[in-house]
């Protein structure tokens, strides 16, 4: 099968190789016993891919290893007991191994493709609104009708929270860097849009219940006084490249929380939990709420420049690479 590798840890441009592998069995998997086997039509590509070309992602595979966490594409091979079947169209968190022809994930992380999406909506499915999900809903105790903050708002994260916050009721505020962005994030669900060059903290000062922030940086200690008494602040990532520290008394003086919100090994570890989110996704899909926007489709072998997206700054919602045809 064709599959993308990462063979060095020197960066996007340098560290990708296309190759041709033995297909995975059953039994490649991140959890014990068989897997669902899906022959994949599109891979999502996200900012632990980057990461990971520079050995900077806390999952440091041995190399060459095959990245790509999410994928979707058709049942080939589904174990006894499967809620999925062969020949189903199918969105599944692998990862790794995503970015190849075949690739295995777990039963309870695969999960239906609904009819309304194509296959490179589907891949990006899982990753990013999954984690909104947890970071909104179960870390976030997020209750109906309040107002949701979301920093990177037109990014993979930021555009599945404002499509599930939406979904569910709320206020929604976009926090974006471009007129492009706002665009994006208005399409998401953004009932306002503010621009993070912009003295945004003085326009939701003591405003906001929930901030959800996959940026991290300079805008931390705003981002806590946009909180009114009660709010909470759930860190999911770092894209501006810092991890900002808290002084614990802003969150004594104001009654608010910090709360961190890491999905991938806690999904793994939960399977009751990943069922439970996939079927409120699907709800939200459904009812129209959820609908993944995706920016920018890439050939495999273009998978440096979908990375450069990512790097730059410049990806709108989703990107995927494509393997085979996306209906
Ligand atoms: N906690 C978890 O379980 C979990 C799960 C999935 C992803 N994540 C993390 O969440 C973060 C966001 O992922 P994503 O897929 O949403 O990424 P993305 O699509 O690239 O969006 C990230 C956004 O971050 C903003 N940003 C600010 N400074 C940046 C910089 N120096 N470089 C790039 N972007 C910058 C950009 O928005 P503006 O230009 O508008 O500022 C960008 O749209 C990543 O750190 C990822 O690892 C965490």
């Amino acid at each position: 099968m064709r599959a993308i590798q990462i063979t060095d840890l020197s960066g996007p441009e340098t560290a990708l190789r296309p190759v041709h592998l033995p297909e995975p069995a059953p039994s490649h998997v991140l959890t014990p016993g068989q897997g669902v086997v899906v022959d994949v039509h599109a891979a999502g590509v996200s900012f632990p891919e980057l990461l990971q070309t520079r050995g900077q992602y806390q999952l440091k595979p041995q190399l060459p290893f095959v990245p790509g966490s999410e994928v979707s594409g058709v049942v080939r091979h589904a174990p006894a007991g499967a809620k999925v079947q062969p020949g189903d169209r199918v969105a599944a968190f692998c990862m790794l191994g995503g970015w190849a022809e075949v690739a295995v994930a777990p039963e309870f992380l695969t999960f239906p493709l609904p009819p309304q999406l194509d296959f490179a909506q589907g891949a990006g499915l899982i990753l990013n609104y999954h984690t909104a999900y947890f970071a909104l809903v179960l870390r976030g105790r997020y209750q109906s009708g309040e107002t949701v903050l979301v920093h990177g708002a037109a990014g993979g994260v930021g555009t599945a929270t404002l499509q599930i916050a939406k979904g569910l009721g709320a206020h929604t505020i976009a926090v974006v860097s471009s007129d492009a962005k706002e665009v994006v994030a208005r399409q998401a669900g953004a009932d306002e849009v503010l621009r993070s060059d912009s003295a945004w903290k003085d326009q939701v000062k003591g405003t906001v219940d929930v901030v959800i922030d996959p940026v991290g940086g300079d805008q931390w200690v705003d981002s806590l006084r946009a909180l009114r008494e009660g709010g909470r602040l759930v860190v999911v990532g770092f894209t501006s490249g810092s991890i900002p520290e808290v002084k614990v008394n802003r969150l004594l003086l104001n009654n608010i929380e910090v709360v961190g919100a890491g999905w991938g090994g806690y999904g793994i570890r939960k399977p009751a939990v990943s069922r439970e989110i996939g079927a409120a996704i699907a709800n939200l899909v459904d009812e129209g709420s959820v609908l993944p926007i995706v920016g920018a489709r890439f050939p495999p072998e273009e998978a440096p420049a979908a990375l450069r997206l990512l790097e730059s700054r410049e990806a709108t919602g989703k990107v995927v690479l494509e393997f085979r045809g996306s209906t």
